[in-house]
């Protein structure tokens, strides 16, 4: 399977990375043009593309930009494909969103909205970059970590959860793509590390008008 990257920052990278450990074939893009990823493709081992040439190259295309420029994408690309959301919303970097904050949407509602073509899947979003590069195991370890997946289409969600079990976690489905408030910044499930059990709790528990402290999923011990 070949998976496209659009996005070429800390998660990107990282992704990146893991990817190609697992023998995937990969193509990272970013805004600025092929040209400036040479020698981090080079290092990782994989290819660098034009964002068109990343999602055209994807069986997967994980999108991995800061929310407000996913606006930018151009919606035609995406046709037909399977699209993991990874992006977060961080008003500071983001600006504010008022269906956002007025809780009438979600961040992958957005994504699905502008690529009304596309089969969103969110999933990746709630690790950190260095978790996603350190925390993965063997499908079977013990206290093996679980991510949580979300989105309205069953077979993209199954080869979603078939990655990221290659990649070394195990999968917790949240439900549908509007249930996926329950992983996104600030919910208890957000970026902290939880085996399959602990982290169906956190989803449960979450609330959809309240927010974990600034920065307290930052540390492994939160
Ligand atoms: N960092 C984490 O631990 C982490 C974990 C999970 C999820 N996330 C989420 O993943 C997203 C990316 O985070 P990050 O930390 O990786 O950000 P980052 O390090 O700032 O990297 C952002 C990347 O997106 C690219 N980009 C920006 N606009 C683009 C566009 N219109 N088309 C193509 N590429 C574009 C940038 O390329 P240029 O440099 O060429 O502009 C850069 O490669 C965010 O939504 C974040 O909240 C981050």
């Amino acid at each position: 399977m070949r998976i496209g990257i659009v996005g070429s920052g800390f998660i990107g990278k990282s992704l990146a990375n893991l990817a190609v450990k697992q023998s995937y074939q990969v193509m990272i893009s970013n805004s600025r043009g092929p040209e400036t990823l040479t020698g981090i493709a080079y290092e990782i081992g994989c290819q660098s593309g034009t964002v068109e040439e990343a999602v055209s190259f994807g069986d997967v295309v994980v999108v991995a930009i800061p929310l407000k420029n996913i606006f930018q994408l151009t919606p035609e690309m995406f046709e037909g494909k399977i699209v993991i959301d990874a992006n977060n919303y961080y008003p500071h970097r983001d600006g504010q969103i008022a269906e956002l904050d007025e809780h009438r949407n979600t961040t992958s509602g957005l994504l699905a909205r502008h690529l009304p073509q596309a089969k969103v899947v969110k999933a990746l979003n709630a690790i950190l970059a260095k978790d996603l590069t350190e925390d993965g195991r063997p499908s079977g370890a013990p206290e093996r970590r679980a991510l949580p997946i979300a989105g309205d289409d069953k077979q993209a969600k199954e080869v979603v959860s078939h990655l990221v079990d290659q990649l070394g976690f195990d999968v917790v489905d949240a439900g549908p793509l509007s249930e996926s408030w329950r992983f996104e910044r600030a919910k208890p499930a957000y970026c902290i590390p939880l085996d399959p059990g602990g982290l169906i709790s956190a989803l449960a528990k979450a609330e959809r008008t309240v927010e974990l402290p600034d920065g307290s999923w930052r540390t492994k011990s939160s």
